[in-house]
């Protein structure tokens, strides 16, 4: 089923489109990858999904909901989209666990007790029990990533978004992204994930979509569309450092 829908969704910023109609879908259990240079609107398609920006026109509806309009429940939208930004976004003076408490007693109402079991059930899985009591700048770029992750999964969203998710990471922990996505993969977490690294994409998905000059271009394999025979732009971006055959 499709989770997210969107049909001819433009963007403009200050008359100028950065999207120009994208129609794009994700399905429930999706690794969804959306590549494309830098400036193309990857970032800006992420945020109008989750209404931090408004789209100009287009329909974007989300398990079945057009979620464009004035009426729509910001608050339950956002509580089914867990979205891991490219710096993390952790609270510098909140421990680990009370990063991943927080939403959920403040948003959710937990009690306390009952948000730290859900919490540390999520810093188990992503192998994070340690660091617990520590505080963001006493972690790695991975761990801080993971903790960013662990605090989407315990709201238990429908989908989660990764924005760039190598781009703030050394090669080493770029690694291990993907084998983290690849976890969420076997959990049937859905993964709307946008990122200009090949090496990733690869990783993590059979088939992305090319996403450029405001619009969707293709959806294929990174062999084929490196060897795409009509388009040399798409050609030209997935070469870069791509397949070698
Ligand atoms: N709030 C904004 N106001 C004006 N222009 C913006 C705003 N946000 C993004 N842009 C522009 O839109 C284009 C796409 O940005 P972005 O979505 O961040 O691209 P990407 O994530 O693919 O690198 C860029 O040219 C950027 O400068
Ligand atoms: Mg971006």
């Amino acid at each position: 089923m499709a989770l997210i829908e969107l049909q001819e969704v433009v963007k403009r910023f200050d008359e100028r489109p950065v999207l120009a109609g994208v129609n794009l879908q994700v399905d429930e259990g999706d690794i969804k990858v959306v590549m494309g240079p830098s400036g193309c609107g990857k970032s800006t398609l992420l945020r109008c999904i989750n209404r931090l920006i408004e789209p100009t026109s287009g329909s974007i509806r989300f398990r079945g909901q057009e979620i464009t309009g004035p009426d729509v429940d910001l608050q339950a939208l956002r509580q089914g989209i867990g979205f891991v930004f490219q710096q993390f976004a952790l609270y510098r003076h909140l421990s680990v666990l009370d990063n991943v408490t927080l939403a959920l007693r403040k948003l959710r109402g937990c009690k306390r007790a009952q948000a730290e079991a859900r919490a540390l059930h999520e810093l188990d899985r992503l192998g994070l029990s340690a660091q617990r009591d520590q505080f963001p700048a006493q972690i790695s770029g991975g761990q801080k990533q993971r903790v960013a992750l662990a605090r989407a999964l315990a709201m238990d969203p429908a989908v989660v978004f990764f924005d760039e998710p190598t781009s703030a990471l050394d090669p080493l922990m770029s690694r291990e992204v993907a084998s983290l996505i690849n976890t969420l993969r076997r959990d049937k977490v859905t993964v709307l994930c946008v990122t200009h690294d090949l090496a990733l994409a690869q990783e993590i998905a059979e088939r992305v979509v090319f996403l450029d000059q405001g619009v969707v271009r293709a959806e294929d394999s990174i062999a084929r569309l490196s060897r795409h025979d009509d388009d040399a732009r798409i050609r030209d971006f997935f070469r870069r450092e791509g397949p070698a055959s």
